[in-house]
């Protein structure tokens, strides 16, 4: 029994052996859990969030399949929200904290870190408040979903680039006993769709349906987009959130300064990202690499381009989406 099944409720020590597995990237297995491929000690602290977490209206939830510019999209919006709070950026909490610290996940921080139904106490939360979350749209909280008018912000990436910034993070963050995860292995794996919180393209076509069923719900953005003209998805965003930039903050140049507090160089070089750790095995400057569109190229062989393309074209046909 490996060190993560031994720390599961009974509950979910019941569920466990049930369900279909297939071998993970950093854990032994995978299970399909609610139909997403996911980490066996992620499965309680799920459950426990869909049982207890009552959103408010004026919550954002920050959602991404990993590696899609999760980091970037919590300090955009970040910035965003609490842009009267900290006017000037010399004293910002994004000099000092990550923004993984600032804009907590559901699925580790908040409740990964619980013993099975513990609530977590959420009072001491400054308003408004933002989470950040990699569960699939299906798998939320009702009260996210459903019973409150809180908002979502979906980042998605194109799948190659996606895909080498996974693998690259995996293997520098397991532990150095571990096996190095091969290139190929990971992207049959990728292409499977057997990896946490996989497959990507449920994922991503999960939140994008509900985007377009229900845009003043969920805003459906892409990293590319973003990398292309990020002073115009900030705008977006504070609209989106109901808190526009007013034309004097626009002409004050408040955009630029949020897209410059937020930007790849400007972070990638902090104390805080150089030095400070996100858990006790991983270190903030793994969340910032290259942060580059098109990287894959340097990666994956023709092959690997060709079948990829095939997955992406089958599995998003007819959904008005494309990468
Ligand atoms: P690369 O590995 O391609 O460089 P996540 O935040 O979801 O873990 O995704 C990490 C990816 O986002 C990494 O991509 C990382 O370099 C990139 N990234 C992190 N911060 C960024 C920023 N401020 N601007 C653009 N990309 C960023």
């Amino acid at each position: 029994q490996s060190r993560e099944e031994e720390s599961l409720s009974r509950e979910c020590k019941e569920l466990i052996p049930t369900l279909p597995r297939e071998k993970g990237w950093t854990v032994r297995y995978l299970y399909l859990f609610q139909g997403f491929w996911c980490n066996p000690h992620r499965i309680q602290p799920i459950y426990t969030f869909q049982k207890q977490f009552q959103a408010k209206d004026s919550d954002v939830i920050v959602a991404t399949y990993p590696k899609s510019g999760t980091t970037w999209l919590k300090a955009l919006t970040f910035a965003v929200v609490n842009r009267h709070n900290f006017p000037s950026s010399e004293n910002h909490p994004l000099l000092t904290s990550n923004p993984h610290h600032l804009v907590p996940f559901f699925e580790t921080s908040i409740y990964g870190e619980m013993i099975h139904d513990q609530i977590p106490d959420l009072s001491n939360v400054i308003e408004r408040r933002i989470f950040g979350t990699h569960v699939p749209f299906p798998s939320l909280a009702k009260s996210i979903k459903d019973n409150s008018k809180c908002k979502i912000i979906y980042l998605c990436r194109n799948p190659f680039d996606n895909f080498v910034s996974l693998w690259m993070f995996v293997n520098k963050v397991k532990l150095e006993s571990a096996p190095t995860l091969m290139l190929e292995e990971a992207f049959e794996m990728h292409c499977n769709g057997t990896t946490r919180y996989g497959p990507f393209w449920n994922h991503i076509l999960g939140y994008w349906k509900e985007s377009i069923a229900r845009p003043e719900k969920v805003l459906f953005l892409k990293y590319e987009d973003l990398k292309d003209d990020v002073n115009f998805y900030v705008k977006r965003v504070g609209e989106f959130l109901g808190c526009p930039f007013t034309h004097e903050e626009e002409s004050s140049g408040v955009i630029e300064d949020i897209v410059q507090l937020c930007s790849f160089e400007k972070m990638k070089e902090l104390e805080v990202n150089k030095c400070g750790t996100f858990t006790r095995d991983v270190g903030n400057k793994h969340f910032f690499r290259k942060g580059e569109v098109g990287d894959w190229v340097n990666y994956l062989s023709p092959s690997m381009v060709e079948k990829l393309c095939k997955i992406i074209e089958e599995k998003f046909r007819g959904s008005g989406l494309s990468f």
